[in-house]
């Protein structure tokens, strides 16, 4: 690698402790909280879900980001430098696999995120108020079936991902967080009073909040628990990278906990919007992955202002979707800066022009190039199960591993400024990092492949 690593002021620092934690909640809070969640929810049982989820998420969870907050600040580096730093060894291997995960899973995710954008502009436009889901339906697989509009869209959401990042961590990340995750606030509450008070909304709140344990089964375990790691952006190096930013004093224990809890709020809001909207009308909760783009329009179509709903809940995908791009492209960019001494303006479009063209193909995969399969999955698939079920499993396991048994009490100086800070869970974590997490990911991992 040519030149020394770049450290110190060089490489930017939070201006201030909401900056750094509501950048943080932005990368959390994406598609998998307003998306994936919802319909995974509705697949898996409602309450059922939502129970072992929030278990999940408030322990292993939460203990695999104070793990990644430790090693980002204690080596303030890029996930490959900070292994580095800390040990040597083979232990960057962990932090490379990291930023090859956010260049695939990056360039897949700007593909989605241009639908999202293209979804607020035909809301906008009136498109999409049909009640019949069999038009909405035709009107979803035209649109990702294309070969030029999607695209151009993925561009769109590239260039101002790229756009943002090029300003750096304050001017940039920080300041476009400051302004976009309070929109999303606004956003979110608005839909969740409009869905809790529509008639017929009990049922929804019910099957989602009711507890129900006969519906937890092994299957609703694993898939929380991929869920919830997805969701708080772990195994990518995300929070290594993020954290690396964090001043010395600032206490990560009460910024993890915020990051998450935020994470999870907005998790259980899109639930609160989806659930309860879909049984209103009489929709299936469990269609799976269309639930967002072909069931929610036609729930908007039956409301009063609906379309005003639609543009508002298609701006809040979108929005939340940039933010987490955003943390995804910081991931290579650091590396590069870092450890390339590439300046951040020529990593930014570097990398971003690279994620462009590798979405290229993943968006393609749902038309021209549906027939092309790599081990019978199309290419959208096959990016999405590389960078999910491998490469973010192997990297949590590695993150888990490295704080548990490498750094030792040393994490445990770093999450506490040197025991200046009371951290009565200090054994329950370390125990969690150094075999329940492993174990629990590489159950998922194992059962994945
Ligand atoms: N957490 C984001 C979401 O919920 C996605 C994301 C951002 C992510 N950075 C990540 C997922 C790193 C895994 C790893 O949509």
């Amino acid at each position: 690698m040519p030149g020394a690593p770049l450290t110190g002021a060089g490489r930017g620092e939070w201006r201030t402790s909401a900056g750094f934690i509501l950048a943080a909640a932005g990368s959390a809070i994406g598609l998998g909280n307003i998306w994936r969640f919802p319909f995974l929810a509705g697949q898996n049982g409602g309450s059922a879900f939502l129970i072992v989820y929030t278990a999940i998420v408030f322990t292993i969870g939460i203990s695999l980001m104070l793990a990644e907050l430790a090693i980002g600040r204690a080596a303030a580096r890029n996930p490959v430098g900070a292994f580095a730093k800390l040990k040597g060894g083979a232990w960057p291997v962990v932090g490379f696999l990291g930023v090859l995960a956010g260049f695939v899973i990056l360039s897949y995710y700007s593909v989605v995120g241009g639908w999202t954008i293209a979804y607020a502009v035909r809301a906008a436009g009136g498109a999409l108020a049909t009640t019949d889901p069999a038009a909405l339906g035709s009107i979803f697989t035209h649109l990702i079936g294309d070969p030029v509009e999607p695209l151009a869209w993925h561009l769109v959401f590239m260039a101002l991902t790229i756009g943002i990042v090029v300003g750096g961590v304050n001017a940039g990340i920080e300041r476009w967080n400051r302004i976009l995750l309070p929109a999303l606030f606004v956003i979110l509450i608005v839909l969740v009073v409009r869905a809790v008070t529509l008639d017929g909304a009990g049922r929804g709140l019910a099957f989602y909040l009711k507890p129900d344990f006969d519906r937890i089964g092994i299957g609703t375990i694993r898939d929380a628990l991929a869920q919830a790691f997805f969701s708080l952006s772990l195994g990518m190096g995300t929070m290594i990278t993020y954290g690396s930013y964090l001043a010395r004093r600032e206490n990560l224990l009460r910024a993890a906990g915020s990051v998450t809890g935020l994470d999870f709020l907005v998790a259980f809001c899109g639930g609160l919007i989806v659930l309860p909207a879909v049984f209103a009308f009489g929709y299936d909760p469990g269609a799976g992955p269309g639930l967002t783009f072909i069931t929610l329009p036609a729930v908007f179509a039956h409301m009063p202002a609906g379309e005003l709903f639609a543009v508002l809940f298609f701006a809040l995908l979108g929005i939340a979707a940039l933010t987490s791009a955003i943390s995804m492209l910081e991931v290579v960019v650091a590396y590069f800066v870092d450890e390339w001494r590439m300046t951040r303006r020529t990593a930014s479009l570097v990398c971003g022009a690279v994620i462009f063209v590798l979405g290229i193909p993943a968006s393609l995969s749902f038309g021209a190039l549906a027939g092309v399969t790599i081990g019978g999955k199309t290419m959208f698939d096959a990016m999405d199960y590389l960078a999910s079920n491998l490469l973010l499993p192997l990297v949590s396991i590695g993150v888990a591993l490295f704080v548990g048994w490498v750094m030792g009490d040393r994490a445990v100086e770093e999450l506490t400024n040197r025991g200046t800070i009371g951290f009565p869970a200090a054994r329950a974590w370390r125990l969690a990092c150094r075999f329940v997490g492993p174990a629990a990911i590489a159950w998922v991992l194992l059962s994945g492949l």
